[in-house]
């Protein structure tokens, strides 16, 4: 990964020749001490900051599709016009400069402020209004719902009912850099307090919504109070399953879903302790890789006879599995638990493992209780049509819990990654406001292992072959996941643009 200044890059306010940026490219050049994309589309001429808002990652190795720019870290999507965080995961705006174009030459001086950038008018909403807005969940899908209602005009009530206590923040990294005590806590917020306040979106935390009476248009909240909604939006997440064994129950087996929970394993985390991780998915070694930058001795132990094997395939979950013994990390893989006690647990063959912190990380379930006890249409997740909308109208689905009509793939989805609910999120708020759009993006998610992040577009729950392009060790490789001749899903290590262009492919329906 690379930092988006470049100490040789251009200086914007002495101007570059026209023709140093062709159609269709993109450069960085520096306006003082601000790292500047300057992109041409045809006739016009576009600049804005050069760094994604999400995480930093350098917008000028990204893909430049239309009037848009797409991070090559994961996937964001940024306006060339004004600037504006058109697509998850970024939230924020970039800078936006005007360009000035004289004798031949590109000149970029000056930021352009928020009246100036244009934001293109936003359509009103369909005639009749609703008044209130309810949003369950303060995930992913949810914040990026009651955000979106605010940025596209929506003057009414929007309430957030949350059974967490903290306000919506950033989960990945919770298994990530906050866990592994390189990300400060700081960072975790989405926003900071004083937002919700400032764009009048109520936050009712520490609050479950315990039923909800579709006909009435009400939601019943575990503090004893109705509320009523026009458009609800359910997001309430997924869960982690737990392990149902003797000793499950004892204080030190975990599981990791909340910020809550991150910092209860970041209490126990001790250097030199002692870890075991059930499971060899995602998040657990996501939280393995964390614990050794703790220096935990860590423990996996997991049935299955190679990592990640059913998603990434037999040389990528391999190549995983390397890339953690090379940090310390102890595979017991095709192996179960079957007892924890006080400080050991004991494995299917007999062995017996020294572990003062148990974590569990077995997969997760989609939380549908609320949407099954209100009658609405169940199909392994909340069935949404391409609306994003249940089988009750004006009562939307979003994130884990939904199973919607995958465009690209033709199949339904229900899909647990953070891009996917934070982007259903925003649609579905435009479809509570009447829009009427379709839900057509490609999911992607990323998982970090150490200092290596790979990358992931499309779906593939099953395929005929795997074509490899590149070289998995050296760090610089492609894999298509393919099925009668269709690529339904690509996997990539530092190969950022070849994950976005694998991503526009399929959003216009090729393989590639
Ligand atoms: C540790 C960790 C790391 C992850 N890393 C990645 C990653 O690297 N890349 C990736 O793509 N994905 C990652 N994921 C998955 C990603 O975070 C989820 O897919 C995403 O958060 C789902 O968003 P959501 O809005 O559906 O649910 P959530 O974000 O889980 O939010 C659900 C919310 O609903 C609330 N809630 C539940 N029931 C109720 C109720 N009845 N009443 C009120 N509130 C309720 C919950 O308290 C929570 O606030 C990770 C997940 C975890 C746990
Ligand atoms: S850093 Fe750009 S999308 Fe994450």
């Amino acid at each position: 990964m690379s930092d988006a200044s470049q100490p040789n890059s251009p200086d914007l306010e002495r101007g570059i020749p026209e023709t140093n940026l062709a159609d269709g490219g993109m450069l960085v050049g520096q306006v003082g001490e601000d790292a500047v994309l300057l992109a041409r589309r045809g006739a016009e001429v576009f600049a804005i900051g050069a760094t994604c808002t999400h995480y930093g990652g350098p917008l000028g190795e990204g893909l430049m599709v239309g009037d848009t720019v797409r991070c090559p870290w994961h996937h964001a999507c940024f306006s060339l016009r004004t600037g504006e965080a058109l697509a998850a995961p970024a939230l924020t705006a970039n800078s936006c400069w005007r360009v000035e174009r004289r004798d031949g030459r590109i000149f970029v001086r000056e930021e352009l402020s928020e009246t100036e950038r244009r934001m293109p008018a936003k359509p009103r909403p369909t005639a009749g209004p609703p008044d209130q807005m309810v949003i369950i969940g303060g995930g992913a899908a949810g914040y990026a719902a009651a955000e979106m209602l605010r940025r596209e005009g929506f003057g009414g009530r929007v309430t957030i009912v949350s059974a967490d206590n903290d306000p919506p923040y950033d989960r990945p990294n919770l298994s990530k850099d906050y866990l592994a005590g390189t990300a400060p806590e700081a960072w975790i917020p989405l926003r900071p307090p004083e937002f919700y306040a400032e764009n009048a979106i109520e936050l009712r935390l520490g609050t479950t919504a315990t039923a909800l009476d579709v006909a009435a248009r009400r939601v019943m909240l575990s503090d004893g109070q109705a509320l009523g909604f026009d458009k609800l939006l359910l997001a309430t997440g997924a869960e982690p399953i737990r392990l149902q064994l003797p000793g499950a129950e004892l204080a030190h087996v975990r599981t990791l879903r909340s910020l809550a929970d991150s910092r209860d394993l970041i209490a126990r985390a001790r250097k030199g302790s002692r870890a075991v991780i059930v499971g060899a998915s995602f998040i657990g070694l996501e939280v393995a890789a964390a614990l050794r930058h703790r220096e935990v001795v860590v423990h996996v132990v997991a049935p299955e006879e190679r990592c990640m094997e059913r998603v990434l395939g037999p040389a990528l979950g391999d190549f995983v599995r390397s890339l953690h013994e090379a940090h310390g990390v102890v595979f017991h893989l095709g192996r179960t638990l079957t007892a924890i006690d006080a400080g050991r647990v004991r494995l299917d063959d007999g062995a017996l493992l020294d572990a003062e912190l148990v974590v569990v990380g077995i997969g997760v379930r989609p939380r549908l209780g609320l949407a099954e006890q209100a009658g609405l249409a169940i199909d392994r997740g909340v069935v949404v049509d391409q609306y994003l909308e249940t089988s009750a109208p004006g009562i939307f689905a979003a994130g884990d819990i939904a199973r919607w009509p995958d465009a690209y793939g033709g199949d339904s989805l229900r899909i647990e990654h953070w891009v996917v609910a934070e982007r259903q999120g925003q649609t579905a708020a435009r479809n509570m406001l009447g829009r009427h759009e379709r839900y057509t993006a490609v999911p992607f998610f990323w998982s970090q292992h150490y200092d290596l992040s790979i990358d992931y577009v499309g779906h593939a729950q099953a395929w005929d072959r795997i074509d490899q392009d590149g070289d998995i060790a050296a760090h610089d490789v492609a894999l298509r996941f393919r099925r009668a001749d269709r690529t339904l899903a690509v996997a990539t290590i530092f190969r950022g643009r070849e994950s976005l262009s694998a991503e526009l492919a399929m959003e216009q329906g090729q393989s590639p």
